[in-house]
C-alpha cells in the first residue's frame, strides 16, 4: 500500500494558513499529512500550532550556517528525512535555497494575498500588499496560489480567486476578506496537487 502524501509547511508568522491546512486534513477535504513545519522565526505563532498538533517544528535560519550551500543542504536533508513530497509556503518571508527548489520542481507552492503578477515581489508581504492595492485604486484584489521557483512570487499561477474592493475599504478590512478566501482556497489547491502525485 502506498503511504500518504506528506506536506511540509513553511511560515514566518502567525500560521493561520497552516491551521487551515490542518483543519482541511481533519475534515478529510485534504488527503495528506503534515510531517514537518519549518520557520525562520523562533517567535512564529505557527510553531505553537505545530506543537499543539504534534508536528515536528524546526527553526532554520540562514544565519546559523556558514554558507548558503550548507543551509540549503541542511534544509533538504530535513525534508528528505521526513519524506516530504510537497512544500506549502504559508507566510514564509525567505527565499527557498536552490538545492531545495531543484529537488522539488512543481512541488513547492505559495499563497499570496493579491492578484499576481501585480503586487508581488520582494517587500510585498502582509499589510504592505493591501496598502499598495488600496493606494493604487484597484477595483479587485484576491488570493493567488502559485508554484515557487528561485524568484519571489514568480512561478506559474495555479489558481486565483478574486473579490471586489468595497467603498471605504481599508488595508485591514481587505486583509481580513482576502484571508478568508486564502483559508478555503489553499487546502483546495493542495488537494488538487496531492491527487496528481503518486508515491
Ligand atoms: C497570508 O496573507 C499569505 O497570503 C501571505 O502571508 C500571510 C500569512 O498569514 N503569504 P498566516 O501566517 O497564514 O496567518
Amino acid at each position: 500500500m502506498s503511504r500518504p502524501i506528506n506536506i511540509a509547511v513553511f511560515f514566518s508568522g502567525k500560521g493561520s494558513n497552516f491551521e487551515s491546512i490542518l483543519n482541511a486534513i481533519r475534515d478529510n477535504r485534504l488527503k495528506a499529512k503534515v510531517t514537518l513545519a519549518i520557520s525562520n522565526n523562533p517567535e512564529a505563532g505557527g510553531l505553537e500550532v505545530a506543537r499543539a498538533n504534534d508536528i515536528p517544528g524546526v527553526v532554520m535560519e540562514r544565519g546559523h550556517y556558514s554558507s548558503g550551500e550548507e543551509f540549503g543542504s541542511a534544509m533538504l536533508a530535513r525534508l528528505q528525512e521526513n519524506q516530504v513530497d510537497i512544500i506549502a509556503l504559508a507566510g514564509y518571508l525567505r527565499k527557498i535555497p536552490p538545492q531545495v527548489t531543484r529537488a522539488y520542481p512543481q512541488r513547492i507552492v505559495n499563497i499570496h494575498p493579491a492578484l499576481l503578477p501585480k503586487f508581488g515581489g520582494k517587500g510585498m508581504y502582509g499589510h504592505f500588499v493591501h496598502e499598495a492595492v488600496i493606494q493604487a485604486g484597484e477595483k479587485e484584489s484576491g488570493a493567488t496560489v502559485h508554484y515557487v521557483d528561485e524568484i519571489y512570487d514568480n512561478g506559474d499561477i495555479i489558481r486565483q480567486e478574486k473579490l471586489t474592493i468595497l467603498p471605504g475599504e481599508t488595508a485591514e478590512s481587505l486583509s481580513a476578506r482576502v484571508l478568508e478566501i486564502e483559508h478555503r482556497l489553499y487546502p483546495e489547491v493542495l488537494q488538487q496537487l496531492v491527487s496528481q502525485i503518486e508515491v
